[in-house]
């Protein structure tokens, strides 16, 4: 069923958009009469990423603003530096709303929030992050989707699936709140558990490769968290870890589809749509201060990667096999 809607989902994209990134409508066109100007910047592109902006982009055309909104889309090559001036572009051509993908573009983002409402997507803690101090009431002109990860679920699921784990290799980008708090969390569970984490950090993709090998002998898994760094080179982590024939487990399904073996966790379409839904409550009128953060953190289903799993030589126990929430990807 998952996967049908899925399907439905990507194909509804791919008639509409070309399920590109790219912006539908250039922003050279003036917005005429009635039609609202919705400023869109995305970190960088990996897989979820593209998949919450499509998904954002179907549900607005689904709600009949096709015609409404001129989307004009910025994405920031995963460069910090590039943030500062998409924002002060937007803060030029004043926008209606502004729509942030990530972490560090609503933290970049924050000084919009004067003159223009801003919608984050997928921020895995706000508040840590510094964007709303209030999830139930944001204070500072700036809502949005938040996609929490269920570090707890992620292990229990790796201790049922590789029951004979003692050692979790992490990787992440210290620069990404987003990754810090799921670092806390593991640390958290793992004491719990009695498993011991070998922990590395990149500062960008480009170290994911060394990072990786260093890190592998001394492991028995490997868990990513929704890091953007790692996920923007998921597939070299991905094959690496294959031929070493260590699983790893990530913080989101992209990362699975990448190559990685399992998770646990949200569907990133369903957040696209919650964050188009939130922006059409903005341009119809409503106060940001009435809009909560819609934090992502229940219905949660498995995605397995059928090719990872052969190659690791990896049976699953019947209990996930009959999970009625297994997706199974290649
Ligand atoms: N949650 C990430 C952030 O706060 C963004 C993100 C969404 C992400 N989906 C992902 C990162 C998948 C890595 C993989 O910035």
């Amino acid at each position: 069923m998952k996967k049908c809607l899925k399907g439905l989902v990507v194909a509804v994209c791919l008639l509409l958009v070309g399920c590109s990134s790219q912006p539908t409508v250039s922003n050279q066109t003036p917005s005429s009469e009635g039609t609202k100007k919705v400023g869109v910047i995305q970190l960088t592109e990996h897989t979820s990423l593209n998949m919450i902006y499509d998904s954002f982009v179907a549900e607005l055309e689904n709600l009949g603003y096709k015609d409404k909104v001129v989307i004009d889309f910025k994405n920031a090559q995963n460069e910090m530096s590039n943030i500062p001036s998409i924002v002060q572009y937007f803060e030029a051509n004043k926008q209606d709303v502004v729509v942030t993908i990530t972490t560090p573009v609503a933290q970049g983002a924050m000084a919009l929030t004067k003159n223009t409402p801003v919608v984050f997507a997928a921020v895995t803690d706000p508040i840590a992050a510094g964007v709303v101090k209030d999830l139930e009431k944001p204070e500072g002109n700036i809502t949005g989707t938040s996609d929490m990860v269920q570090i707890d679920e992620i292990i229990n699921l790796a201790l049922t699936i590789t029951p004979k784990i003692k050692t979790v290799g992490f990787i992440y980008n210290p620069s990404e709140v987003n990754s810090v708090t799921n670092y806390e969390k593991l640390k958290q569970v793992c004491e719990e558990k009695g498993l011991k984490i070998e922990a590395t950090s990149i500062s960008t993709s480009v170290d994911l490769q060394t990072a990786t090998s260093a890190l592998l002998p001394k492991v028995d898994v490997i868990f990513v968290p929704n890091d953007n760094t790692v996920a923007e080179a998921m597939p070299i982590l991905a094959n690496l870890a294959k031929d070493a024939k260590v699983p790893v487990y990530t913080g989101a399904d992209s990362m699975v589809m990448d190559g990685g073996f399992a998770t646990i966790g949200i569907d990133y379409v369903e957040l696209g749509k919650k964050t188009a839904q939130m922006v059409v409550e903005v341009l119809e009128g409503k106060s940001i201060s009435d809009i909560p953060v819609y934090v992502f953190k229940d219905d949660l289903y498995i995605t397995i990667n059928e090719d990872t799993m052969n190659a690791l030589g990896i049976e699953l126990p019947t209990s996930i096999k009959e999970n009625q929430k297994l997706n199974l990807v290649k």
